[in-house]
């Protein structure tokens, strides 16, 4: 379970994050929606570590990773998945080699990291393309790929940073299906920040709206027409969901 706290950080004179409140159970999965710049990839970095934040706390099954040194950190990190914004393949290593990355830091077999590798693929409809380069992969492709090496090391939590963006529209509708896939496996919470509402409804059971660097509503994706806050409600107005 996270618990996010009172979550504050600014850079400079920008206060990004002023007070982000926000639970996320086990096996829960959650998008996070805000406009561009409203501090979404920010506020997944403090999930991670990746960013300290200047007041409040992340309690990950209670404890504050916040307060943790970097050894410490790295223990907890090996529950979590990052897709980054952007694929963030290493050109110079094949699909496999980036695939089984993560494998590689812990102490997995030879036989496991290949059985583990075809599984991811075959997951993300990639079957077969472990030996190409990353320069030979649509952008499509690599994202898929991003989420095979996301998938491969079986995380407890999965957080997705705008992983549609940029793609057509059917091809960012096929990794919507995946996440959704993704996220329905056992023992997985997803957590997707994204501005686009449409994929935010499809694949998580609850949608949190981050804007001017608070939560000011969270609702489950199924009861989206009760949204309370103009804000909210203007999201949904504009992907078309509400007249
Ligand atoms: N390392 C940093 N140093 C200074 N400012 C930063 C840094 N990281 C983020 N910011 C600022 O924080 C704000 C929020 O950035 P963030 O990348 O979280 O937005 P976002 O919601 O993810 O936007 P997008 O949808 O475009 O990805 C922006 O104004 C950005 O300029
Ligand atoms: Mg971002």
């Amino acid at each position: 379970m996270i618990e996010v706290i009172n979550l504050k950080k600014r850079f400079g004179e920008k206060e990004v994050l002023k007070g982000v409140n926000l639970t996320i159970e086990d096996g829960e999965d959650i998008a996070i929606l805000g406009k561009s710049g409203e501090g979404k990839s920010v506020f997944l970095k403090h999930i991670i570590g990746l960013l300290k934040p200047d007041e409040g706390s992340v309690l990950v099954d209670g404890i504050d990773i916040t307060k943790l040194s970097k050894r410490e950190l790295y223990q907890i990190r090996r529950s979590f998945s990052y897709v980054f914004q952007g694929a963030a393949l290493f050109d110079s290593l094949t699909v496999f080699e980036n695939i089984a990355l993560p494998l590689r830091e812990r102490a997995f077999s030879e036989r496991e990291i290949k059985d583990r590798v075809k599984e991811a693929l075959s997951l993300v409809d990639l079957d077969g393309i472990e030996e190409l380069y990353p320069a030979a992969l649509s952008g499509g492709m690599k994202k898929r790929v991003g989420l095979a090496r996301a998938i491969v090391s079986k995380p407890r939590y999965l957080l997705y940073d705008e992983p549609t963006t940029g793609l057509d529209v059917i091809t960012a509708w096929r990794i919507n299906k995946l996440i959704k896939k993704i996220n329905k496996m056992e023992g997985t919470t997803g957590i997707l920040v994204t501005h686009d509402i449409r994929g935010a409804l499809y694949t998580s059971d609850k949608i949190a709206l981050l804007s001017d660097g608070v939560i000011v509503e969270i609702i489950e994706s199924s009861r989206y027409k009760e949204a309370k806050t103009e804000k909210l409600r203007e999201f949904l107005e504009a992907g078309g969901f509400l007249d």
